[in-house]
């Protein structure tokens, strides 16, 4: 059986797209026939790849329409279909070249927002009930498959589901101290409350971490001048 790939090649300046067929193998995930092709057809085909285990997130791009991380997503349901699949990088992004993008945004918006624990000192006990609240959050891989597909990416200095999602884990861990701070530049520079809780990160997340419920979590914390979640 063969699967019929269109992929998009160039940058945001000049694109074109071109087809290949692979031969599909058991097992084969879109991440192997990209690799297929570079090592056996056109070895300037750029994208992205690392752990090809889905944990470090740098594989993600556009398969028909939809985010997705290379190394999980099977070909055989696609190649049975018969139907040439098209793949681009993700939305939102500047690219780089063919299937990467520039992923830098995060890098600035991350340290904006501080998202890594802080003031953490001595021994704290976090009980199983709350590592299991904020479990999901911290499952993140940042591969940014939600901030893609989010409609309200269009508006400028909206943060994005991404960093909201890891907000909501430094105000429920008791390791942190910024939670609140951070909650504040969420709303007033990150425009946390834009949101239009359509659930499309929900639905692409392939860690399952459902930014959009998280967000809606965040908003119930209205005190965020004084102690926390009412
Ligand atoms: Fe690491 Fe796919 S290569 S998540």
């Amino acid at each position: 059986m063969k699967l019929k790939l269109k992929v998009k090649r160039g940058n945001d300046s000049e694109v074109r797209y071109d087809t290949f067929e692979v031969e599909v193998q058991e097992g084969m995930t879109f991440l192997r026939a990209l690799q297929m092709i570079k090592e056996d057809v056109d070895p300037t085909l750029t994208f992205r790849q690392f752990c090809r285990a889905g944990i470090c997130g740098t594989c993600a791009i556009t398969i028909n329409g939809f985010p997705k991380l290379s190394c999980r997503e099977q070909v055989l349901p696609y190649a049975m279909m018969g139907e040439e699949v098209v793949l681009e990088p993700l939305d939102r992004f500047p690219v780089i070249r063919d299937l990467a993008v520039d992923s830098s945004q995060m890098i600035t918006e991350m340290k904006k927002l501080r998202t890594w624990i802080s003031g953490f000192s001595g021994d704290v006990r976090i009980p199983p009930e709350l590592s299991k609240k904020i479990e999901r959050s911290a499952d993140c891989i940042l591969c940014l498959a939600c901030q893609s597909h989010c409609p309200q990416m269009l508006e400028e200095d909206y943060a994005g589901p991404l960093y909201f999602a890891k907000l909501y884990r430094f105000l429920e861990d008791p390791r942190d101290d910024e939670g609140l701070m951070r909650l504040k530049v969420a709303v007033e520079e990150g425009n946390l409350y834009h949101c239009l809780s359509c659930n499309k990160c929900n639905n692409v997340c392939p860690k399952e971490v459902e930014p959009a419920t998280l967000i809606r979590e965040l908003m119930t914390y209205t005190d965020i001048d004084g102690k926390g979640k009412e």
